[in-house]
This record gives C-alpha cells, sequence and structure tokens, in this order.
C-alpha cells in the first residue's frame, strides 16, 4: 500500500555567518551545506497495517510524510502510495488519503469547522450515507459540535486538532498519515482520536501511518514500528520484535528468610558479573541484566539456588528503554525485511 525505494530528500541550506558582517557576506558569496533528510529510505506497508514511525527530532520522519502526502517532491528514489506516485499525481492521490499535520493546520484558517466539513464534503464527493455516519462518530466520540462556528485560527491547540483529526477522516481515505496528531489533547480526547483510527482500520481496513513523541499513542494504535535514525531506517517490522531487541532485560523477585533486601542485591551483583540489582520501593528486588552475555536461566537458576523465591516475574521492555538504546546507538541495527 505505501512503498518507498531509495527514498531521499536533501535540503541545501545557505550557511550563515555570525554577526552583520557575517550575514552580508553571506549575501554575497552563497555557500551552501546539504541536509540529507531522508537518507535513502526503503520500505514497505501492507493494505491495512498500523504502523508508527519512530525516530528522534530531525530524523526525517515529516519529510518522509511530505514526500507520501506528494506536498514535497523525493531529491531521488521513489515512492508509491496506493499504487500511484503522490507528488506527480496529486490529485488522485488526495482522494485516497487523509493527513493530519500536528504543526500545521490542514484546515481554511478563516472558516469554522462546519463549513470546512460542508466544503471537503464536496471536494471529495462524500456520499450521504458516509457523511452522516462520520460526522455522527465525530460529535460522539469528539465533541465536535462544540467547536461551534468559531473560525478554526481562534481554536485552542486541542480544538484545532479534534477538527484536524475529523477532517482527515471525513472521507474515509484508504490511508492516513497522522505527524503528531496529538499535541495539544488531554488524555480523555486522546483515547477518542485512538478509538476513532482503529475502528476505521478494523471497520474500513483504513491503512496508518503515524507518528508520535508519545508513546502510549502508538502502543494504543499501532502493530508495527518503522524506526529512522540519521536518515535510514534502522527498524522495520511488528512493535513486538522491536521490544525483543532491549539488550537488557529485568526479572523483580519477593525472598522469604536470608539476607535483607540491600544484602541480597549486593550478592546478586556479586554472583552474576554485568547485572546490576535495587530494591524496589515495594521492598521487591529488581535484576537488570544484558542479554548478550547473561541467558534468563542463568539468571533464575542463580536466584532460586540463592534465595527462597516467593514471587518473581519479568517486566516486559518498554518502548522507551529499546528507543533510547537505539538512538544512542546500543542496539544492532538488526533489519525484517526491507530494502537498502
Ligand atoms: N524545508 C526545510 N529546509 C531545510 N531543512 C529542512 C526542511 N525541513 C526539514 N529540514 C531538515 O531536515 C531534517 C529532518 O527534518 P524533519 O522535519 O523531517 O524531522 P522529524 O523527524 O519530523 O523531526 P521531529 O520529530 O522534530 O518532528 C532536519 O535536520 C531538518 O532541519
Ligand atoms: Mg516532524
Amino acid at each position: 500500500m505505501i512503498v518507498a525505494e531509495g527514498l531521499t530528500k536533501d535540503f541545501r541550506i545557505a550557511e550563515r555567518r555570525p554577526g552583520l558582517l557575517g550575514s552580508l557576506s553571506t549575501l554575497l558569496t552563497r555557500e551552501y551545506r546539504t541536509v540529507h533528510a531522508v537518507d535513502g529510505i526503503s520500505f514497505a506497508l501492507r493494505a491495512g497495517s498500523k504502523t508508527a514511525y519512530i525516530g528522534a527530532n530531525g530524523a526525517g520522519k515529516s519529510t518522509t510524510i511530505k514526500m507520501l502526502t506528494g506536498i514535497m517532491t523525493p531529491t531521488s528514489g521513489r515512492c508509491l502510495v496506493n499504487g500511484v506516485e503522490p507528488y506527480r499525481h496529486r490529485r488522485e492521490n488526495a482522494r485516497a488519503i487523509g493527513v493530519v499535520f500536528g504543526q500545521r493546520s490542514q484546515l481554511w484558517w478563516d472558516l469554522s469547522v462546519p463549513d470546512s466539513f460542508r466544503i471537503l464534503r464536496r471536494i471529495y464527493a462524500i456520499p450521504d450515507a458516509v457523511y452522516e455516519r462520520n460526522l455522527a462518530l465525530y460529535r460522539e466520540l469528539l465533541d465536535i459540535d462544540a467547536l461551534g462556528t468559531t473560525p478554526v485560527r481562534q481554536l485552542s491547540l486541542g480544538q484545532r486538532m479534534r477538527a484536524e483529526i475529523a477532517a482527515s477522516l471525513l472521507h474515509d481515505p484508504k490511508v492516513v498519515f497522522w505527524d503528531e496528531p496529538t499535541i495539544g489533547l488531554d488524555m480523555v480526547l486522546k483515547e477518542a482520536v485512538r478509538e476513532l483510527v482503529n475502528r476505521a482500520n478494523a471497520e474500513l481496513g483504513t491503512t496508518v501511518l503515524l507518528t508520535s513523541h508519545d508513546l502510549s499513542d502508538i502502543a494504543a494504535i499501532c502493530d508495527d514500528a518503522l524506526v529512522v535514525d540519521g536518515g535510514r531506517v534502522v527498524h522495520e517490522g511488528t512493535l513486538t520484535e522491536l521490544l525483543g531487541r532491549a539488550d537488557r532485560r529485568s526479572v523483580v523477585f519477593d525472598h522469604r528468610g536470608g539476607p535483607g533486601p540491600l544484602d541480597a542485591a549486593r550478592g546478586v551483583e556479586a554472583g552474576l558479573p554485568g547485572a546490576t540489582a535495587t530494591v524496589t520501593p515495594e521492598g521487591r528486588i529488581r535484576v537488570d541484566y544484558p542479554a548478550a552475555s547473561l541467558t534468563s536461566r542463568q539468571v533464575l537458576g542463580f536466584l532460586l539456588d540463592r534465595f527462597e523465591l516467593t514471587d518473581c516475574y519479568a517486566p516486559e521492555p518498554d518502548l522507551e528503554t529499546v528507543l533510547r538504546q537505539i538512538y544512542r546507538g546500543g542496539v544492532p541495527a538488526a533489519r525484517n525485511g526491507g530494502g537498502a
């Protein structure tokens, strides 16, 4: 449904020298620097998939989405959305997609939300039944009527985002590109937004590409993850596989008798080189160990041998920890499928 092949976007930026004289000399000499915002990335997303597009600030996510939505033309390589090259067929592409850029409004600044919707209804020739069904949903989940007839430019960020999200789904697009769609939304609305897109996916098979720095959005919506770092893809696969790439594992346990918690923790560190042991606020002991040098069998074997365990569990590696490792270059750049 969404394919990128060696997709590249370079920006040429005029170098500025500091100070007034510097600015003047910039005008005269024009030195340029090239930023490789997207550096030859390749991936393929299935129809009906829900993928998180993950990367640190400046990783090239918004630039990629601008190319996929036809707003920008690639420097080289190409992409296909629903079988068409978006920047060559902007109109055709626009019918098939829904777009939210949290940083930039897609709505008409001087029009009210109801007026904007009426225009979108015309532009997309949305059938009455679809329009009514969707509007009813937005009334229920986004309280869209409460936005009244205020021009979009006078809405608060959260109010505008509710309108943006509704507008992106109004015509039942085949694909939605949501770039930071939940900024400014409170918890209740975040949940409503997640429900809306998950419903569209379940009922209509809508393909979803989402960027968000809110990892709970990602966990609530996406099954797949595409991680970019330095303009390149470092993970393409499921979220579960991404979590599995954590290079540290943890075990938390309770025990009866024997040494007190602090001594027990010291004993664990002494017996399991590379592991760290801490006492949790509940008085349990948490052991973190590198998966590369210790197996869970070794760790559990050691604990069973030393302590009379009364409870023991392995907390799931969390997305935040895994991503922190990837951004710091700490996790091997294993790839699952995809191109160069
Ligand atoms: N119009 C532009 N002109 C020049 N450089 C740009 C332009 N747009 C983006 N860049 C640069 O390209 C790189 C990628 O930017 P992009 O906005 O795609 O990042 P991002 O992954 O969306 O980041 P964020 O998480 O902060 O939204 C950055 O170094 C940015 O400064
Ligand atoms: Mg961005």
